[in-house]
């Protein structure tokens, strides 16, 4: 193989990628840069058990050097005095004659030295010799040829991820709730898979950035994992990530006794149900010695929990606690999302925000000394913006863990772009100001500030068998992020996506640019084409949480309530009026959120209830805000393709065609969310934009006012997801539809740009076709099963929008615009509008 790459260099092409190894790939470095470096002549790993993380780090460090210097090392487990790298633990490197400098390692902490020709990794323990291995290459790979000397402590002892996965039934792959890359890798047929190699790889990409635990089964959990075949599978799947240091353990269903155990409770003061986990956890630890503990989702959501028996939930934390205490240092992480989705919106006082501090507040200290509690880094639900949850501010005696969500659940679900470091530093950042000492939110979940041994990072990441991990490539810098910021939250994100950048599409200028650049804008463009001013995510809550739904939000039992109505919006969670949240802050920060004037802009209408007309500190309006908020939004979305552009060429057309597919697809998205907003907002307070385009749309042509045949008009739910609130389908399942249309006198003779507005929804591939005066400009196919992996819905709505554009068309008044719709099987080649868009118009 190695021949191949230069070969493609030097002919000026990239060979593609299906982003398998993510940012471990270890590409070639050009001639000349390999050439300045000193890479030692061997390496030794003190090591030499396969199991170990030092022999893995050998073993990785000769893969590394070889892709990226061609340089092909000798691995060996005995020093030498000769030029090496030399890999291993403190007591390994000291007990063969090594000699250290002083030095504080803490847990999975390593000492780093390249001088000259020799490069000593030393692990406080073998998965921090590992860590300081990725250290070097990630260097190597990037060109950095620094000597260096220096230690490095991760800023927390827990690092791990949750997968959501599902142990579907036989015959099924295994989905992932919230899962957007394809199924499990861990399971199928309501069994572990026999085939590990994905596993694996994962457990090298986590080790590549610090993490060292993983919970693989989905919180909402599915009791037959604990069956004695999928036990041996639990075993084998440990198997596959001690090499990597990275520690299984299992979210476990309260229920378990009563379901699987056939007793008559899961009461956990009964001896019976004692009794049963006690055994569950000893089998446990048969099988994986090494087990890093247990994940609990309990009296949430409807869920069984301690309190469906009147037991406390520190009584159900300790249930688990003390099952897997005689087995080593496993843990149990009490998951503190714990609330009644059935709370009445009538009662102006209710507040789901409130539930995680009334439920844990006098439970702090009541827990065992190896639980800690789990912490959604907002009071709801991992929306695009929420202030910090008040509960790290009272768990004074227990470890809190911060619970962050590298799926994009809410925020685009990997179709669109969005970055998402900058918004969890807003959070680690903030200041609890407890007892009013300096108390930021990532000195508390590093057990710092409250003096605890156990504390640290959980994230989401739900990464499936594609080969992309993610379903987008760019959504793994959000992955790579959360190591790095779990090692060293103090880190900048620029310089995080930079180096994930260079390791994963190469150095060149243009391409650091240009996604440094777009990534940057993300975050703050999607919050403003979704929903702004602390309002949340105004995704439609009880469906997907994908597209626009503002309606969904309010009239139910899931408190993320709006309260908005044809005057007013907001809700007031303020002590003298209003929910009373926000007194479950320490009393500087809750001042600050009780008063309006103080509150910040970005978090208004998540403190205060307010008229559309109420004037923020820019001196707009609310509902002023909110329109322009969304047209800006959806401007940025729109010049992603454009920048994306610059990096064609420069990397491999595999890889730039999927991520320009997504970009192009997010600025079609996002101009349906800002429509859909606007629109809504627009129709219930009657305020019209100052600018006057909410509604007004001057260069479409919706489909229900085309001339149809074999179409027929149909009302779009929710209305304001389709332009006009309308579109059209086929009338009937087999047959082909067609839309015409003549270019008014709007359209004088020039260049256009024809953007067609559809549906892409589940169940079909319908095949479209758009003349101008019977010339084809062009075919598509309803086909985002495939193209993005699924498809979130199953009727036009804001989900399945979408848009297609047909570039630089000459067309003038009196043309004949026509396209031919046919249908497959459910999906009923629905349309909503078609834009005609002079150069640089965005309609
Ligand atoms: C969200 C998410 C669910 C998940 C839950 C949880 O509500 O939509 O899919 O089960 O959070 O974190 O437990």
């Amino acid at each position: 193989m190695r021949p191949i790459i230069p070969l493609l260099t030097a002919l000026g092409l990239v060979a593609a990628e299906n982003g398998i190894d993510a940012w471990l790939r270890y590409a070639a470095l050009p001639c000349d840069v390999q050439k300045a470096a000193s890479i030692p002549a061997g390496i030794v790993a003190l090591n030499g058990s396969e199991t170990s993380p030092v022999f893995t780090a050998g073993q990785e460090l000769h893969k590394g050097i070889l892709g990226i210097h061609h340089k092909d090392l000798v691995v060996t487990n005995t020093p030498t005095n000769g030029s090496s790298i030399t890999i291993g633990t403190v007591d390994a490197f000291t007990s063969t004659g090594g000699a250290l400098p002083e030095i504080d390692l803490k847990g999975d902490g390593f000492w780093l030295s390249i001088k000259n020709d020799s490069v000593q990794i030393v692990g406080q323990n073998e998965r921090g010799a590992l860590y300081g291995t990725f250290q070097y290459l990630s260097m190597l790979a990037q060109g950095n040829f620094t000597e260096v000397a220096y230690e490095s402590n991760p800023s927390a002892p827990i690092r791990w991820v949750n997968q959501w996965d599902n142990m579907d039934d036989t015959g099924t792959h295994g989905s992932i709730e919230r899962g957007y890359a394809g199924p499990s890798i861990f399971f199928a047929d309501g069994l572990i898979v026999e085939d590990l190699t994905r596993v694996s790889q994962y457990a090298r990409l986590m080790a590549s950035i610090g993490l060292n635990g993983i919970i693989v089964n989905n919180v909402n959990a599915n009791v037959n994992l604990l069956n004695s075949t999928n036990m041996a599978g639990l075993g084998r799947i440990a198997d596959a990530m001690r090499p990597w240091g990275v520690r299984m353990g299992i979210s476990l269903n309260f229920d378990s006794p009563r379901t699987l155990g056939k007793l008559t409770t899961a009461d956990p003061l009964d001896e019976g149900v004692i009794q049963w986990w006690g055994d569950i956890a000893t089998d446990l630890h048969d099988h994986v010695p090494d087990f890093a503990g247990v994940l609990v989702k309990a009296n949430s959501e409807s869920q069984p929990g301690p309190l469906t028996y009147n037991r406390t939930l520190a009584d159900g934390a300790n249930l688990f606690a003390r099952a897997i205490k005689p087995h080593g240092d496993a843990i149990v992480m009490f998951r503190a999302f714990v609330y009644d989705n059935k709370i009445n919106q009538t009662n102006w006082k209710a507040d789901r925000a409130n539930a995680a501090v009334d439920f844990f507040r006098d439970l702090d200290g009541k827990f065992d000394d190896n639980v800690v509690v789990q912490i959604k880094y907002g009071p709801i639900d991992f929306q695009v913006r929420e202030p910090v949850s008040p509960l790290f501010g009272h768990l004074e005696q227990t470890g809190s863990v911060i619970e962050l969500q590298v799926t994009q659940e809410y925020l685009g679900q990997q179709c669109h772009l969005v970055y998402l470091p900058p918004l969890w530093k807003t959070i680690l950042n903030f200041d609890m100001k407890v007892d009013n000492k300096p108390s930021l939110v990532r000195d508390i979940v590093s057990g710092e500030r409250f003096n605890q041994k156990l504390a640290g990072y959980a994230a989401v990441v739900n990464v499936g068998t594609n080969t992309t991990w993610l379903g987008n490539h760019l959504a793994m810098s959000n992955f790579y992020a959360y190591g790095r910021l779990a090692w060293e939250p103090t880190s900048d994100d620029v310089s995080i996506l930079e180096d994930w950048t260079r390791l994963t599409f190469g150095s060149d200028r243009a391409i650091i640019d240009t996604i440094t650049k777009m990534s940057m804008e993300s975050w703050p463009a999607h919050e403003n084409y979704t929903g702004n001013l602390g309002i949340q995510s105004l995704t439609d809550i009880t469906g997907p949480h994908y597209g626009p739904k503002p309606q969904s939000q309010d009239g139910n039992g899931w408190g993320q309530w709006t309260r908005a109505d044809a005057n007013s919006i907001g809700m007031d969670r303020t002590v003298w009026n209003g929910t009373g949240y926000s007194g479950q802050y320490s009393s500087e920060v809750a001042a600050m959120y009780e008063d309006v004037e103080t509150t910040p802009d970005d978090l208004l209408l998540w403190f205060h209830h307010v008229p559309y007309t109420q004037k923020l500190k820019s001196g707009k309006t609310v509902i002023q805000h909110f329109y322009d908020a969304h047209y800006d939004g959806a401007a940025v979305a729109q010049t992603f393709p454009k920048q994306w552009e610059a990096v064609k060429g420069l990397i491999d057309t595999e890889r730039y065609d999927e991520v320009a597919f997504r970009l192009e697809y997010q600025a079609g998205h996002a101009l349906v969310w800002r429509d859909a907003i606007n629109d809504f907002y627009f129709n219930m307070s009657s305020i019209k934009d100052e600018q006057d385009r909410v509604g007004n749309h001057p260069w479409r042509i919706e489909a229900e006012d085309m001339e149809l045949d074999g179409y027929t008009v149909i009302q779009v739910d929710p209305f304001e997801t389709a332009s006009g609130f309308h579109g059209i389908r086929t009338t009937s399942n087999t047959t082909a539809g067609t839309a015409t249309a003549t270019l008014d006198e709007r359209f004088q003779a020039g260049t256009y740009d024809i953007a067609v507005n559809y549906f892409d929804v589940k169940g079909g591939r319908a095949n479209y076709e758009i003349f101008l005066n019977n010339g084809s400009l062009g075919t598509w196919i309803g086909n985002h099963e495939d193209k993005l992996g699924y498809t979130p819905s199953s009727y036009p709505d804001g989900h399945s929008a979408t848009r297609i554009y047909f570039r630089g068309v000459q067309a003038a008044t009196g043309d004949v615009l026509r396209i031919v719709g046919r249908p497959d099987g459910g999906e009923q080649a629905p349309l909503d509008y078609v834009s005609v868009l002079p150069a640089g118009t965005i309609d």
